[in-house]
């Protein structure tokens, strides 16, 4: 069961490939709405909840936290609170999975060590600190009623079906508009790129083996600056979809993100250790793969973009930084 608001960045057009499959069901709904959440865990009996659901854009955060607070804090104690009554005192067989993001442990510089899962938290955007809270609210729901967590904190994701307000979805779209692509500051800042189909399976190792009470890193051993990967796009993109000048023109260097991290990197070596998980895409070939799909998809290009106010999104955090 696929429990989705379908806020701006949902559509049921991704989930097309799903329209014939008997075993998927699909529900709009809002993870605060504690009746529906309560109903539908007693009506399917369900026994496994995997808490993707978040607000999880930085800019988007800095011009507007109250929804981070709300889908983020709330949806998450929402969820946990309907687990733990529902469940009750029968947990043999029940999990409660929650995905989160390496944000919570704050910056690195260049000469500090990877997050571990034992990095102080730290973090410093109202996304982060949102993230932040709804882990410790997983974590106490561990310690105080044994309710059957794990958690994963994940690295940047990239991959088909990205909403393109995050770097690389942008990038993409922007240079095949012929748009400017806007690197914020000096574009030194890195990044730790974990192919989204890595990341699924390892979330799907920790909901079948992960001990309980226990969170693990998951990272893409794929560390990128970001003018690099911006540059990396655009060769690409030359390469697959040529224009009548190189896209590497479109870069454009813009103002900062305020608050901006400068670098995140992850040390998976737990989540290899105790299940056996390493990503299996490096940068190279799940960046090819990615832009792939969306040349290969503008209809869901078009619609997507269309149908979700996309471009008021560019100009709303694009204008005042001069990049059109
Ligand atoms: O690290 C995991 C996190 O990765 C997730 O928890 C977040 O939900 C996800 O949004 C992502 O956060 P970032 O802020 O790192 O992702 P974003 O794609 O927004 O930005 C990646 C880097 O690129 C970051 O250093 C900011 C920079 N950037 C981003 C945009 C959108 C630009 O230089 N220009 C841009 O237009």
């Amino acid at each position: 069961m696929n429990l989705d608001a379908l806020t701006y960045a949902g559509s049921m057009e991704n989930l097309r490939d799903l329209a014939d499959e008997s075993r998927h069901l699909f529900v709009k709904g809002d993870i605060c709405d504690a009746e529906l959440v309560r109903k539908l865990l007693i009506e399917h009996k369900i026994d496994t909840v995997v808490h993707f659901a978040a607000e999880t854009h930085v800019d988007r955060s800095i011009l507007g936290p109250a929804p981070f607070i709300q889908t983020n804090v709330t949806g998450t104690f929402t969820l946990l609170e309907a687990a733990r009554q529902v469940w009750g005192k029968n947990r043999s067989g029940k999990r409660f999975h929650h995905v989160s993001t390496d944000e919570v442990f704050g910056s690195l510089s260049l000469q500090d060590d990877a997050f571990t899962e034992s990095t102080p938290y730290d973090p410093h955007s109202p996304y982060s600190a949102s993230k932040a809270a709804s882990d410790h609210l997983v974590r106490s729901y561990f310690h105080t009623y044994d309710l059957p967590v794990t958690i994963t904190n994940c690295s940047n994701n990239y991959g088909p079906y990205q909403f393109p307000e995050k770097l690389i979805p942008l990038t993409i779209l922007n240079a095949l508009r012929g748009r400017s692509l806007p690197v914020y500051g000096d574009g030194m800042q890195i990044r730790d790129w974990l192919y989204v189909q890595d990341h699924c399976e390892a979330v799907r190792l920790v909901i079948e083996n992960g001990r309980l009470g226990e969170t693990y890193n998951v990272g893409g051993n794929n560390q990128s600056h970001n003018i690099g990967l911006v540059r990396k796009i655009c060769q690409v993109l030359d390469e697959l979809h040529p224009a009548s000048r190189s896209y590497l023109s479109l870069i454009t260097h813009v103002p900062d993100r305020p608050g901006h991290d400068r670098r995140y990197a992850m040390d998976i070596k737990k989540i290899h250790a105790e299940l056996g998980w390493s990503p299996k895409h490096d940068l190279e070939s799940g960046l090819r793969e990615t832009i792939r799909w969306y040349l290969d998809n503008p209809e869901w290009v078009k619609n997507f973009l269309a149908q979700n106010e996309y471009d008021e999104w560019l100009d709303l955090n694009y204008s005042d930084r001069g990049a059109q």
